[in-house]
């Protein structure tokens, strides 16, 4: 198998006394998708945190595309990066969270234009062609004009999908897309996420969403308590899991 595009080894996370993540290694390898679940509280976000450098973990390492997160290795010593280059990593990572976060006074389109235009200082006519294809693909052209206030949560969380996106990410991570949806709109935001999957983005994604895990994952890994209890295909962790708390732990989210 190829190089994996992540590398998570052994990242450690407390927060205080608290332990949010025990030791997670996980490889995430080019065109995947790998759905994390588990119960509130067992480190999903923090993971997702650790591995675009919103929070450093306090052990462990993350590569992404052969880079290491956050450090410069010189000889068999570690330096630090500087801010500037840690903004930099940071954008081989879009990301996607539970509350869309757009921009209240910006169009839709601004609100995809905004990290093109004034972080990578790309020329806005350029831009604003591949962002209405963008808007296009999530079925959203004819909304371009549109404010936050007057979208749908569903509009809006395919607006934030695009925003991400128009970053040109190596990697894709969501949080909980859906939870924050009326149950009518979810169906919308998967169907974003699952063409985006076919394209062969290589996405993280933390979801409830066990039936399209089931369709979209290559791999589910559960979580609970920091740690990985178990990772698989869906259809091995989900079908079949082998460990107690997982089978627990589906059991209660599918009664
Ligand atoms: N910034 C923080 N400060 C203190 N505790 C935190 C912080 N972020 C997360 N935690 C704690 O770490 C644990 C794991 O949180 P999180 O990664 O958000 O879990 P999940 O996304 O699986 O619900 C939780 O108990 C949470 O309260
Ligand atoms: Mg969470």
């Amino acid at each position: 198998m190829s190089k994996p595009l992540v590398s998570i080894v052994d990242v450690r996370k407390n927060f205080g006394d608290f332990q949010a993540l025990k030791g997670v290694s996980l490889d995430i390898h080019a065109g995947e998708v790998m759905c994390i679940i588990g119960a509130s509280g067992s480190g999903k976000t923090t993971l997702l945190r650790c591995v675009n450098q919103l929070v450093q973990p306090d052990s462990g390492a993350i590569w992404i595309d052969g880079e290491l997160n956050a450090f410069r290795i010189e000889g068999n010593r570690l330096h630090h990066l500087p801010e500037k280059e840690i903004a930099r990593q940071r954008l081989a990572t879009g990301m996607v969270f539970q509350r869309f976060n757009l921009f209240a006074h910006m169009t839709a389109l601004e609100n995809i234009l905004e990290g093109p235009v004034r972080v990578l200082g790309r020329p806005r006519a350029e831009v604003v062609a591949e962002a209405r294809a963008l808007l296009a693909r999530v079925g959203l052209a004819d909304k371009e004009n549109s404010y936050p206030a007057n979208l749908s949560g569903g509009q809006q969380q395919r607006v934030a999908i695009c925003r991400a996106l128009a970053m040109k990410p190596k990697l894709m991570l969501f949080d909980e897309p859906t939870s924050a949806l009326d149950p009518e709109l979810v169906g919308e935001v998967l169907q974003a996420m699952k063409a985006l999957a076919a394209e062969g983005m290589t996405m993280m994604v933390v979801t409830h969403e066990l039936a399209f895990a089931r369709e979209v994952a290559d791999r589910v890994v559960y979580m609970d308590g920091g740690v990985i209890v178990e990772a698989g295909t869906a259809e091995e962790v989900l079908g079949n899991p082998q460990e107690a708390r997982t089978k627990a732990f589906l059991a209660a989210v599918l009664s």
